[in-house]
């Protein structure tokens, strides 16, 4: 496969995949999924798809699957697979896909792993020559608790900052689009417990579902934004160079 050089987040020349095909990055809620498809598409070029982002937007938008959405959100649970897969194959009929895409937070259940697994091998689009390669990042609980009730996001550019660990340089003001900053309704500790209940018996089999495909990889996400996107960059590397 033909390859580029390209700046990788820590500031290290690496070579890149020309096509990097589709990418999951999973992990716990708050692990940094969001912030690090974000360096990935800055890196890559490629579009980020998360079905959380994109159930969110439909609740602001009123549509009944926004309604659903909010309420199920709200308790820490899981849309319906299918409502959700529907979604997620709506979105990856538009072109910026081609070279591959970015799943955040998809898929989170056995049946939406099936599901995606199907879809992908049915379609016979350029991402769709190299088999999905999931990367988990993995955070300490009491870490990932202080990110969720820490987090704001910029409602204009959707940049995730944290009062803790990432503060914007003026309080509650975007540095990049100088708007409000909000913060999410689920992001409340008891409903992060939850959340956290949810993705230990829905989510953990995925992961066991890729890693038994040999197309998994772990990284560190308690390090800095930078050091945990190097991370997920060399272990795709890596599994590409493996075949995957
Ligand atoms: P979703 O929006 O996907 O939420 P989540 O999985 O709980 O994950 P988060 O978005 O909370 O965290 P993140 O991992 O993206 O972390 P972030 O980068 O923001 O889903 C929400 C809900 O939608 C679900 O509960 C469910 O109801 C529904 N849903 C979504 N997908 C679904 C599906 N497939 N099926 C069914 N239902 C679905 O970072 C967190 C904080 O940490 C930020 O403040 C950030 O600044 C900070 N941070 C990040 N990285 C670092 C670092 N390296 N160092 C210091 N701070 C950092
Ligand atoms: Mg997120």
């Amino acid at each position: 496969m033909a390859t580029a050089v390209s700046i990788m987040p820590d500031g290290k020349e690496s070579p890149m995949q020309a096509v990097p095909g589709p990418i999951l990055v999973l992990g716990a809620p708050g692990s940094g999924k969001g912030t690090q498809a974000k360096e990935l598409v800055k890196l890559w070029g490629i579009p980020q798809i998360s079905t959380g982002d994109l159930l969110r937007a439909h609740r602001d938008r009123g549509t009944e699957l926004g309604k659903l959405a909010d309420e199920i959100m709200l308790q820490g649970k899981l849309v319906p697979d299918s409502l959700v897969n529907d979604m997620v194959a709506a979105r990856l009929t538009e072109p910026d896909i081609a070279r591959g895409f970015i799943l955040d937070g998809f898929p989170r259940t056995l049946p939406q792993a099936d599901w995606l697994d199907q879809y992908l091998s049915g379609n016979d689009g350029p991402s769709a020559c190299l088999p999905v390669v999931a990367v988990k990042i993995q955070v300490d609980y009491t870490q990932l608790l202080r990110r969720i009730t820490g987090r704001w996001n910029c409602p204009v550019c959707q940049t995730i900052y944290n009062v803790y660990l990432q503060p914007p340089k003026i309080e509650g003001v975007c540095d990049v689009e100088g708007a409000a900053l909000v913060q999410r309704s689920d992001d409340t500790q008891v409903c992060f417990e939850g959340r956290m209940r949810t993705y230990e018996s829905l989510t953990a089999p995925v992961i066991e579902h890729y890693r038994a495909l040999g197309r998994f990889a772990e990284v560190n996400g308690d390090q800095s934004v930078a050091e945990v996107a190097a991370g997920i960059v060399s272990s795709v590397e890596r599994l590409r160079a493996q075949g995957q």
